[in-house]
């Protein structure tokens, strides 16, 4: 661990009324272009949705609909055209880039399709790191790691590097690290694709017992998942589906 070094601190915004809230996303007519060769591509049209902590949402919808880029815009890392996005009651809308960043650091964690763990450190660092960037100090961030790997039934891998840890393990990790911080929302953009099936079925039950064992206590979150997988949407509490540009309960 001597090797980590954090330079950067995030100050820690306070918290609103509405943090304590249910709600930790809302979005709401929300648009998206894209040029492209020329053409005005308009991705998103208008979306809106909900999430509340304690549930756990599938959005779903061919490839290319728009998954992606409505999750990063769910998580604050694209601007939107139009339209508005709230964070556990904050409007993203009246920050600057900084204080973007430090809502998106204090209350969104995120999970992808491959799991972005960093190579040359052990899986408890990879989730040591970011409490660190967050201005947590080594020893309970430690503590942290270790309990959130024992939640995803990795005790055992603490000091493994990612490529000694089978696809499913490093997506548990990946889902460990989103969770260090203590989010409110959990975004992951097709977090079981690269996944054998049944890894895939286990990875996403990890998932769901995670979110709703959190239930809509203070500890708990809400999360949006993008996923191909009917099978998986089916069995979470909510299907959203994009489809030309807004999304349609389903
Ligand atoms: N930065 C960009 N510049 C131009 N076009 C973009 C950009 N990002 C996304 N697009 C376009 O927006 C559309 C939606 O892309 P997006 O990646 O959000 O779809 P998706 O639903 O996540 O697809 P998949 O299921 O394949 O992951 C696509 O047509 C894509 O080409
Ligand atoms: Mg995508």
């Amino acid at each position: 661990m001597s090797e980590l070094s954090v330079t950067e601190t995030m100050p820690v915004p306070p918290l609103d009324a509405n943090e304590t809230g249910d709600t930790v996303l809302e979005m709401s007519g929300v648009v998206r272009r894209f040029q492209q060769a020329g053409n005005v591509l308009e991705v998103l049209r208008g979306a809106a949705c909900a999430v509340r902590r304690g549930e756990i949402v599938a959005l779903v919808g061919p490839s290319g609909a728009g998954k992606s880029t409505l999750l990063h815009i769910a998580g604050l890392l694209e601007h939107a055209d139009g339209g508005v996005i709230r964070i556990g009651g904050r409007d993203a809308a009246q920050l600057d880039d900084a204080g973007r960043t430090a809502l998106r650091r204090q209350t969104i964690g995120f999970v992808y399709q491959f799991h972005h763990l960093l190579p040359e450190f052990s899986a408890e660092e990879n989730i040591v790191l970011p409490q660190m960037i967050a201005g947590v100090s080594k020893g309970p961030a430690r503590e942290r790691a270790r309990e959130l790997l024992a939640q995803v039934g990795l005790a055992a891998r603490a000091s493994h590097r990612p490529a000694r840890l089978s696809g499913g393990e490093q997506q548990r990790v990946a889902i460990a690290r989103a969770l260090a911080n203590r989010p409110s929302l959990l975004i992951a953009d097709e977090p079981t694709g690269n996944l054998d099936h049944h890894t895939a079925d286990d990875v996403f039950a990890l998932l769901t017992r995670l979110v709703r064992g959190g239930g809509a206590s203070r500890d708990g979150f809400g999360a949006l998942v993008a996923t191909h997988n009917l099978d998986l949407a089916a069995r979470m509490d909510r299907v959203i589906e994009l489809r030309d540009g807004v999304l349609v309960e389903s």
